[in-house]
């Protein structure tokens, strides 16, 4: 094989309380990537479309610096060629610089034969993710990479434990267009917490995975409460507050920020739920004079997969 065309899912990271150690795929939007060996050594990033700001240099692309640490771990001097079609703007809270991470590691390691295995993938990605964010968080890799909701149990070693949920759960997101770079938004976290905040906070997470696991709803909606980073970070995102109170209104299970932000989610119980919500939060977005987009989804327990190969 010399060439494949690869699709990697957006995520949602944190999930709530979970943050650093939860991540779950969506259905329908993420990345697409094209990669070809090359005679050369050269590793070659063409333009990316809709984004002229992206650095195209192997050193400081993501899918660059991901493909020359896997090469470097094999001895390789390999050439590629990469094209990048971007479905989810960086600093958008859904895992674009992920995206890109996972489908660089999935496409290399098709082309390589398998060498690697998913947990090496996963650690190949988190390098792309400390690029972006100045911290190799693994729960936006991992979820693109495996699919379906993925706990980080560990990171040193790197554990990685992939959870039942359930089948019918939806998934309502909105992306106000306006970015929040994970970077910053990870400074400005506390580094400390008291130990009751602790205490909540494990309950949640307990709670949230139990209920995910047993399809057990009140559960979820009980785990859904987040101490570390929702009630600093909602700062960054316009109009963070109403637009919860809306979803809970509207009886979601839970709602969120999606990763560092500002894109922001809801779990709902049914079809129906899930649209109005959708709806709501277009129009409410639309009110403060700020473009959004609604994506509808479930957990989608598919990962990143070949679509093409040659
Ligand atoms: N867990 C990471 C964070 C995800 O919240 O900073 C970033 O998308």
């Amino acid at each position: 094989m010399k060439k494949i065309k690869v699709f990697a899912p957006a995520t949602i990271a944190n999930v709530g309380p979970g943050y650093d150690i939860l991540g779950l795929a969506l259905e329908g939007v993420g990345e697409h990537l094209e990669m070809k060996l090359l005679d050369s050594d050269e590793i070659l990033i063409h333009p990316i479309q809709d984004y002229p700001d992206l650095p195209l240099s192997a050193d400081e692309n993501i899918a660059g610096i991901v493909a020359k640490a896997m090469l470097h771990k094999l001895g390789l001097k390999q050439g590629l060629s990469i094209k990048i079609k971007k479905e989810v703007k960086p600093g958008s809270g859904l895992g674009s610089s992920g995206c890109t991470a996972a489908a660089t590691a999935f496409a290399l390691n098709e082309l390589l034969n398998q060498t690697f295995s998913a947990l090496e993938l996963v650690e190949f990605a988190m390098l792309g993710e400390k690029a972006t964010s100045g911290k190799a968080h693994a729960d936006n890799v991992a979820a693109s990479l495996m699919g379906g909701f993925c706990i980080i149990k560990s990171y040193h070693p790197l554990e990685i434990l992939n959870i039942p949920f359930p089948k019918d759960l939806r998934i309502v997101v909105a992306h106000p267009q306006i970015e929040v770079k994970t970077a910053d938004s990870k400074k400005i976290l506390k580094k400390e917490m008291m130990l009751p905040d602790v205490i909540t906070q494990m309950g949640n997470i307990a709670a949230l995975i139990s209920g995910l696991t047993t399809s057990n709803y009140d559960w979820i909606r009980s785990g859904m409460n987040d101490l570390i980073a929702e009630p600093i970070r909602s700062y960054l995102i316009p109009g963070f507050a109403q637009a919860k109170s809306l979803a809970m209104e509207n009886g979601a299970l839970g709602c969120s920020i999606s990763g560092s932000g500002p894109s922001i989610f809801a779990f709902c119980e049914n079809e129906n739920q899930a649209k109005d919500l959708g709806n709501q939060w277009k129009q409410f977005y639309a009110d403060l004079e700020i473009d959004s987009k609604i994506y509808l989804s479930k957990i989608n327990p598919r990962g990143t997969y070949k679509m093409e190969e040659s």
